[in-house]
């Protein structure tokens, strides 16, 4: 956990008919500082704060993620998002956020072959994928999967929170939901499934799991891989995101890590959360099939205010970050397999009109990382149901630090808002409205 910089600041609050209140201000190594009204300001005022989808609040102090959504800046552990997706792998920056620091050669090695022991699912986990009825979607099996891994391998479900069981739980999770993942599509078109192998790193891997068959092998290119680590990466972690919020949030009440990150499953499944990947691509088909131009999309957008999927983001006020590494990447990447994707030239248009447009630029609205993120998977052969699949992949490492940092900081408690209660006042039942009575209804 980063070191708090405590200069004694204090903000004073004064509220009707009582003293003024200090309440300690607390900075970190970067960023807003925060007032601290944890201990203080309900117990000496009475008073407790409303923040609507907490625009104002930090929930916690974190030393894994920091965003700086005016200048448009991503560290993850202090490191540049561009410099990590440029010189690093997924495997690496998931090592990176989860430990706190890059792995040397040695760890580089162990965690590699950890991966690899922990990548097969238990056999009577791949029966479920048969259970399942055709065209489910695969968030709902992956999250159903992942909370049932605490069936399959209850040692952290009992809160035997040792260091060993949770670091085992964690790679279990990183190396398995790939394995699920890449089942669950096979599932969704009816081949068999691909075992992991043991000879190929984790994105390969993967690939190789989604897209191999009894028939013909899948054949590995160089810069799909490059690809895929460089999505993964730039989805890794986005401090106290919704999902995130949900991971620590059902942590708190000390759940084991897998149901904690089901939930997160569930909630980046949402069409304004992560869902929106899948969403960018269906809108962009729809406009094709109406035969609207990028123009007519925009207006038709502004008119009918709706949502412009992949653009806008609660912390951004600029263009994301994530969103200019995906971009160049998705262009790297069409270029090299000389692929001509018929949404991407709209996609291009749409951005331009968009990013010059009075209604979007008053709103702060410019793409986010979801936006171009589609097209890099279509290129790969990743079906859109399995776009929001891919996001979770990408943001496990991201929960699993978050989990444990939560579970390792000492001021971390059930979390347990306060509400503004605005219901009926006191009341009593009416003898009309009452079940049990002097005369007993059958
Ligand atoms: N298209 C059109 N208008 C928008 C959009 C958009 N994508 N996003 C926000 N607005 C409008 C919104 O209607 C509101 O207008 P008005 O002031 O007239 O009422 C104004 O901009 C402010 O929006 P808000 O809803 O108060 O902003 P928010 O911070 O609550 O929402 C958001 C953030 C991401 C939910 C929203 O921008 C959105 O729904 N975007 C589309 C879905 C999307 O792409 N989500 C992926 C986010 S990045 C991946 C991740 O990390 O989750």
């Amino acid at each position: 956990m980063a070191d708090t910089i405590n200069n004694n600041d204090k903000a004073i609050l004064t509220l009707p008919g009582h003293e003024p209140v200090a309440l300690p201000i607390v900075r970190g190594t970067a960023g807003d500082p925060a007032i601290d009204i944890t201990s203080d300001l309900r117990k000496n005022t009475g008073y407790v704060s409303l923040d609507y989808g907490y625009h104002n609040t930090a929930s916690c102090q974190s030393a894994i993620t920091y965003l700086d959504g005016e200048k448009g800046i991503l560290l993850y552990r202090g490191y540049p998002v561009e410099e990590l997706a440029e010189k690093s792998r997924f495997i690496d920056v998931a090592y990176l956020l989860i430990n706190g620091h890059m792995p040397n050669k040695q760890e580089r090695l162990e965690w590699s072959s950890l991966l690899n022991r922990h990548s097969l699912i238990h056999e009577d986990m791949r029966h479920f994928f048969s259970h399942f009825p055709d065209g489910a979607h695969p968030m709902a099996i992956l999250s159903a999967m992942v909370v049932s891994l605490s069936a399959f391998y209850p040692e952290v479900s009992q809160n035997a929170l040792g260091t060993e069981a949770i670091n085992i739980a964690a790679t279990r999770l990183l190396s398995k939901v790939r394995t699920i993942a890449a089942f669950s599509y096979k599932k969704s078109i009816g081949e068999p499934v691909v075992h992991p192998r043991h000879d190929l790193r984790y994105c390969a891997n993967f690939l190789n799991m989604m897209f191999s068959s009894p028939v013909a092998p899948y054949e590995f290119k160089r810069e799909v891989i490059r690809a895929l680590n460089t999505v993964l990466i730039v989805h890794a972690d986005h401090e106290q995101n919704c999902s995130t919020s949900a991971v620590r949030a059902v942590g708190s009440a000390h759940v084991n890590l897998y149901a904690a990150v089901a939930a997160g499953i569930c909630a980046l499944w949402g069409p304004l959360h992560g869902g929106a990947n899948q969403k960018v691509v269906e809108m962009f088909e729809d406009i094709l099939a109406r035969g609207e131009t990028a123009r007519q999309a925009i207006e038709r957008i502004k008119r009918e205010k709706k949502l412009l999927f992949g653009f806008g983001h609660r912390i951004y006020k600029t263009y994301d970050p994530r969103a200019k590494i995906v971009k160049k990447s998705c262009m790297e990447l069409l270029d090299k397999m000389h692929i001509d994707d018929p949404l991407l030239a709209t996609m291009l248009e749409m951005e331009e009109l968009a990013t010059h447009d009075d209604y979007f630029l008053s709103r702060h609205l410019y793409p986010n990382v979801d936006f171009y993120s589609g097209v890099v998977y279509r290129a790969i052969g990743i079906p859109k149901e399995m776009f929001t699949v891919m996001f979770a992949l990408g943001r496990l490492p991201g929960w699993i630090a978050h989990w444990m940092e939560a579970l390792d900081d000492p001021r971390f408690k059930l979390q347990r808002p306060r509400q503004v209660y605005v219901g009926p006042s006191l009341r009593h039942l009416t003898d009309d409205e009452c079940y049990y009575g002097d005369q007993m209804k059958v």
